[in-house]
């Protein structure tokens, strides 16, 4: 049994991983980030304001070692507006992570463009094109900021066959220099010696397994992997991470385009967007809203593998008089509750529903009873996991453990 636990998000991102963590991860001697780059949004909640981190961890709050894995694209321009609110030597990125830079933020939105009706709704956030171009391998790393071998032609050369050229490039450069300064290192060696002296490390997931490039809802999904297996992946280690804890909302919310089988398409969803404020943290645009979805959440256990699971924003539901969950899909006058079956077919599938005891009115500050407790007993008979955390707010306190 090693020490560490992975957060992860069981549907299209937004889950609420980012006040999780935080509030874990005085549990842990270091948390780290290991996929996606800063189109993630992760919220906390704090007595001193709001916070919003895109790329450091978000325990970024509360003193710990915050480590940035190799599989994480980053982006020095959003780091350097993190960076203030930490301490310096207790940042360690992964010298081997690939840079975006302005490039992939001009190439992303060239590729939504030229998608048309079929775009995405990336949050332009340059992820695609980093993981892509990284792919044919042209893209830089952050060590190659500090070699005097680099050689930037290639790459230059690639974005100019699409028309894209950047006006001063050694001055971003310089810029992105000037940032990761005394930040780098080996993020996979630490992690490692860490464990190795029973140190306890924290893995925090961004975006939602059904965002995963190859598991998820393709090709309305981002460019990373999103699941727990994609942890020794991106460090390269063979790390055992035996506990999971997938993070859900009690109802589902997704942002840019791609099928979304429980989607609300009436005014409760605007009810719910704004008791919940549903509004994208990295984009500001406003989520899609719909009922919670055990047929796509089951598959989301499946991959991670999780006998765990966090549920979020309780408080929203609690504001409702109406309480339902899909329980299966319809394709075709048949029904299946297997998502892997749907996935050719997931704009089609007509979701059945189950109508509970709404938990309408419930008071938090009694613990976890009456209707509240039938809603989490139903969860766990559904999906066989132990419902082991609940969020019915954003600041810290407004969390209970089972
Ligand atoms: P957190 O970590 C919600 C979505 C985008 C778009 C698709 C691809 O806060 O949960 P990308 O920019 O990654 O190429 O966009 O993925 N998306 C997210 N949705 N939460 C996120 O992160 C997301 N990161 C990307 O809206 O539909
Ligand atoms: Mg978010």
């Amino acid at each position: 049994m090693s020490n560490n636990l992975a957060v992860v998000g069981l549907q299209w991102g937004d889950e609420g991983k980012g006040k999780i963590v935080d509030y874990l991860s005085n549990g842990f001697d270091a948390v780290a980030r290991f996929n996606g780059g800063s189109n993630a949004g992760h919220t906390v909640v704090t007595e001193n304001g709001r916070y919003t981190f895109h790329l450091l961890p978000s325990a970024a709050l509360n003193d710990k070692e915050l480590l940035i894995a190799p599989g994480v694209v980053l982006d020095t321009e959003v780091l350097k507006d993190e960076l203030p609110l930490v301490k310096k030597e207790k940042v360690l990125i992964d010298s081997k992570c690939t840079l975006v830079t302005p490039f992939e933020k001009e190439f992303d939105a060239y590729i939504e463009k030229m998608r048309g009706s079929m775009a995405i709704g990336t949050t332009k956030r340059g992820i695609g094109p980093a993981y892509a171009v990284r792919a044919l391998r042209l893209s830089p790393r952050a060590m190659d900021l500090f070699s005097s071998n680099y050689d930037m032609r290639s790459f230059a050369e690639f974005y100019r066959a699409f028309g894209i050229s950047i006006d001063d490039m050694e001055k971003w450069m310089d810029n992105a220099r000037k940032i990761l300064v005394g930040l780098l290192g080996d993020v996979s060696e630490r992690v490692l010696d860490l464990n190795e002296s029973g140190k306890r490390i924290l893995f925090e997931g961004s975006q939602g397994s059904l965002l995963d490039i190859l598991y998820g809802s393709y090709p309305f999904v981002t460019s990373s992997h999103t699941t727990a297996n994609y942890i020794p992946a991106s460090l390269g280690i063979n790390l055992a991470i035996d506990r999971v804890l997938g993070v859900a909302k009690c109802y589902s919310t997704r942002v840019g385009s791609g099928p979304f089988p429980t989607e609300i398409k009436d005014m409760l969803s605007d009810q719910i967007r704004e008791l919940g404020q549903e509004y994208g943290a990295t984009t500001g645009r406003a989520r899609r809203v719909g009922w919670l979805d055990l047929v796509s959440m089951r598959y989301a256990i499946r991959l991670n593998n999780n006998k765990e699971v966090a549920i979020s924003k309780l408080d929203i539901l609690s504001k409702l008089k109406e309480l339902k969950v899909c329980i299966a899909y319809r394709i075709d006058g048949s029904e299946t509750e297997n998502f892997f079956d749907a996935l050719p077919r997931l704009a089609d599938v007509e979701p059945v529903y189950d109508s509970l005891d709404p938990i309408y009115g419930y008071d938090f500050n009694s613990g976890v009873a009456g209707t509240l407790r039938k809603f989490v007993e139903y969860i766990e008979d559904r999906l066989k996991v132990k419902v082991s955390l609940l969020s019915y707010g954003a600041g810290r306190s407004k969390t209970v453990e089972l």
